[in-house]
């Protein structure tokens, strides 16, 4: 047995409609009928039919016009064909419009039983197959953000440890990223985006792993050698990351953290509107908590200072819009 459908029979010959549609519905389907194409349509728009048996010889509309109008309608409805003058020309062309399956006139009850149990099974696979490449795919996306999730995990932690060496450095990362987020916030950031920039926040200084120690800490001032190695940190950081095509949005936003709004920035140099708007948001976010954190050289600065050196730097170092929604944080 097959379960209830919704279906709509149209013939010409209003008699042999109502008969069908009556048989049907004794058979426990929802059944209706209609004796012309127009009719039909109009019953198609309103919608919620899973199949359509129609004739193919009628005045008006005929039925092959009917079932690629009707496909228009719904896709997604079946169609079935009842005809008395079954040709195979009519058979091609019928099963070229999307036809399910062809009904001889005069048909017996059971010819009719068989096609339309036919149809509805497919029909009903049709449907499962679908439901099981959407679940895969939700799988599948599930997967992945699972798997990113606990890859930044290990790689926060990894860089909290690497961090917790240098006193001024410690915890330099996840408050970044906590500041990033509540920035994002304040910005109105859609979801996605917001978890972009924490995820970036917490992986931007990664590539720190590859410079050497004793210059990341250094107390005095750095020679341009030096510095040129802590400036290979944002590269390094995106190379680390390459292989991984589950944080590929997050690669832009760790190598660009240091581009700065007049172009004078590393590694590319990137200006105003060049630069990614999230790295731009995280640069005004590291800057800030750079400048309200211990140093070697100089304690922190209370925030009004950090704020006024934001300003100063608005439209040359950085964002000015970023700078201005920032302070209004
Ligand atoms: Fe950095």
């Amino acid at each position: 047995m097959v379960a209830p459908a919704k279906i709509l029979v149209v013939d010409d010959e209003e008699q042999i409609a109502q008969l069908l549609a009556g048989i049907l519905r004794s058979d426990g389907h929802h059944a209706e009928y209609v004796t012309d194409g127009e009719a039909a349509l109009a019953r198609l728009r309103e919608g919620g039919f899973d199949l359509l048996m129609t004739d193919l010889r009628m005045p008006r509309m005929d039925g092959m016009r009917l079932i690629r109008e009707a496909k228009g309608v719904d896709p997604e409805v079946d169609a079935l064909v009842m005809t008395a003058y079954a040709s195979t020309d009519t058979a091609v062309s019928a099963l070229r419009t999307g036809v399910t399956d062809y009904i001889s006139k005069p048909f017996g009850l059971e010819q009719v039983r068989e096609s339309i149990g036919k149809a509805l099974r497919a029909r009903e696979e049709r449907r499962r197959r679908k439901e099981e490449v959407s679940a895969t795919r939700e799988e599948n996306l599930r997967l992945r953000a699972d798997q990113r999730r606990a890859y930044v995990g290990i790689v926060a932690t990894l860089i909290e440890a690497v961090e917790a060496k240098d006193r001024f450095n410690k915890g330099h990362s996840r408050r970044v990223a906590e500041l990033a987020v509540r920035f994002a916030r304040h910005l109105s950031l859609p979801r996605r985006e917001l978890d972009l920039l924490e995820t970036g926040a917490k992986l931007h200084d990664i590539g720190k792993i590859g410079v050497p120690e004793e210059i990341l800490n250094k107390p005095g001032k750095l020679t341009t050698e030096e510095f040129d190695v802590i400036k290979a940190h944002p590269v390094i950081g995106e190379q680390i990351l390459r292989p991984l095509e589950f944080l590929a949005d997050a690669r832009p936003i760790v190598r660009h953290h240091h581009e700065r709004w007049d172009g004078a920035g590393y590694p590319d140099g990137l200006r105003g509107a060049e630069i990614p708007r999230p790295a731009a948001i995280l640069s005004v976010c590291d800057a800030y908590d750079a400048l309200t954190s211990d140093r070697p050289y100089r304690s922190g600065l209370p925030a009004k200072e950090a704020l006024a050196i934001l300003e100063k730097g608005a439209g040359t170092q950085w964002h000015p819009d970023l700078v201005q929604q920032f302070e209004a944080l």
